[in-house]
């Protein structure tokens, strides 16, 4: 089962704080910073809910989303219905996708390139960036950084969201794999509603944190020429061992 089904219930209202205006501010700062004609269209892989999308798409863009998980795209669905906003909400899995149209830009937002676990999957991925964009297109993607997940390593944590009268208790605890690259994030999600309990949801994240060199040479491999590794939602500063999110911004060679 994809992973991405019964956490999809709960994406919304777990993520509510997370500011995805902000992050396409930052989107457009690198747009300005490296694509010399006015960017129209992107493609959006792994774009789950549609948070980036929708706020793209209100901001004039012409954007495609591809995600493998049907339930995250119904809400992402429900969401620009709502909003009257027109966005190709594609089921598919960015490893292999085959859109036939290519676009000025490529955004894989939130990890979903730390979600390729193995060598062959990360190829993929790129590769399918690659053949998406126009020449000198821009493909930007944030990942988990290890020089900082091998310094900081990863903690147990927990997180409480309240709403209406329901209220949600998610627990992480996290396995590292120093040697695969990887950690494995359990999530436990209790839903409640006073003391009654109504919803319990395990769930398994593989996330691998990636490593410049590795970076360079996929980029190597899949023809793209590195403009930055820089922190996330901080253009023109070097990512180092403190930055726990890398935003690779790369240019189609
Ligand atoms: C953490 S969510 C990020 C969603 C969205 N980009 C955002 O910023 O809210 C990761 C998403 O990547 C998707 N995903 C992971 N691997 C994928 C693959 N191989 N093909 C398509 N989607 C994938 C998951 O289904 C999930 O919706």
């Amino acid at each position: 089962m994809n992973i991405f089904e019964s956490y999809a219930n709960y994406y919304e209202m777990i993520y509510q704080d997370k500011d995805y205006k902000a992050e396409c501010d930052f989107l457009e700062s690198i747009f300005s910073e490296y694509f010399s004609n006015s960017v129209r269209g992107i493609l959006d892989l792994g774009c789950g809910t549609g948070g980036h999308a929708l706020t793209l798409v209100e901001r004039g863009y012409k954007v495609a989303g591809v995600d493998l998980s049907r339930k995250m795209l119904e809400i992402g669905k429900r969401k620009a219905k709502k909003s009257k906003l027109n966005i190709k909400f594609i089921e598919g899995d960015i490893r292999n996708i085959e859109l036939n149209q290519k676009f000025d830009v490529v955004i894989s937002m939130f990890a979903v390139m730390s979600y390729q676990v193995a060598n062959q999957d990360l190829i993929s991925a790129f590769k399918t960036a690659w053949k998406h964009l126009k020449k000198s297109g821009l493909f930007i993607f944030d990942a988990w950084f290890g020089p900082a997940v091998l310094t900081q390593k990863p903690s147990d944590r927990f997180k409480i969201i309240e709403k209406n009268n329901e209220r949600i208790i998610r627990f992480a605890t996290s396995v590292l794999d120093i040697l695969n690259h990887t950690v494995d994030v359990k999530y436990k999600i209790i839903k409640f509603s006073k003391d009654k309990v109504l919803d319990e949801v395990d769930e398994v994240h593989r996330v691998r944190f990636l490593f410049p060199q590795e970076i360079e040479l996929i980029c190597d491999m899949t023809g793209f020429e590195i403009l930055e590794l820089c922190p996330f939602m901080e253009l023109g500063k070097i990512a180092t061992e403190k930055d726990w999110n890398v935003t690779g911004i790369l240019r189609k060679a």
